[in-house]
């Protein structure tokens, strides 16, 4: 399995993404988590992306290109992945294309999710994460049991990420349409694309989102 989760920030491409890793046992390869994972190592290259991140600015293509062409070449995507976070420009998606064809890989599908705009500004807001273990909670639609503590590992390191003030998160709308979005038009004229309404429960979006790959299984492997 092959496949790429577009669509807005906050829209809900980590959460499913992290359903469906789990469920097919393939890679969950988020360029936004690895960014984060080499801003707390302090790494030259996470010192590099917090500047552009922070503002909510994408981080330049040949730097994102470089870290995915080494994670897709190495042994823990071979049985497959899933993508979310990349490709975000169109020099991305070519490079994307050319890596894959290198390797003989074919993507299976790309799945658009889409929901409001002031929703998505709801979503971000509320969002919390896990410093220990990167469980994903929400304030409004997935609080944690016990306040303040993570279900899954008992940590109290819940965190709200820096970029998801508001007036970040509205800017990082304004780069995606300015940026992103012409992705999407990349990859419906090639016919790859599967529109999922993401505004529903997560459940029922994980629901649609199998649908949608067993609707292209012929493809999906
Ligand atoms: P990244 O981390 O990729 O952020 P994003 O794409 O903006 O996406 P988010 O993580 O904000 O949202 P999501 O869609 O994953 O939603 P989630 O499931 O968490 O990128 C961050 C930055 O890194 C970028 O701004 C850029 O600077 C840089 N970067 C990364 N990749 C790059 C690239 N390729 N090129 C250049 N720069 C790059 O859900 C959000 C919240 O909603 C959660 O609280 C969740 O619990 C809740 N939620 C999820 N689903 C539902 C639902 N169905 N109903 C109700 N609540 C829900």
């Amino acid at each position: 399995m092959k496949l790429i989760l577009f669509g807005t920030p906050g829209v809900g491409k980590g959460t499913q993404a992290h359903i469906l890793a789990e469920k097919y046992h393939v890679a969950h390869l988020s360029t936004g988590d690895m960014l984060r994972a080499a801003i707390k190592d302090g790494t030259p290259l996470g010192i590099e992306a917090k500047k552009y991140m922070d503002k909510g600015e994408l981080v330049p293509d040949d730097v994102m290109i470089r870290m995915i062409e080494e994670i897709l070449s190495s042994e823990s995507a071979k049985a497959g992945f899933i993508l979310d976070g990349f490709p975000r420009t169109v020099k991305q998606a070519e490079a994307l294309s050319e890596m894959l064809e290198r390797n003989h890989q074919t993507l299976d599908r790309v799945l658009n999710f889409c929901v409001e705009e002031e929703e998505v500004v709801k979503r971000l807001s509320g969002r919390l994460t896990c410093g220990s273990c990167g469980t994903i909670y929400n304030k409004f639609y997935k609080p944690t049991k016990v306040a303040g503590i993570c279900d899954n590992c008992g940590s109290s390191d819940l965190r709200q990420r820096v970029d998801d003030q508001e007036e970040t998160v509205r800017q990082r709308l304004r780069v995606y349409h300015q940026s992103t979005e012409p992705v999407l038009a990349y990859y419906r004229e090639r016919h790859m694309t599967t529109d999922i309404d993401a505004s529903k429960s997560v459940p029922d979006v994980t629901a649609e989102v199998l649908k949608a790959i067993n609707g292209s299984r012929n493809g999906v492997h």
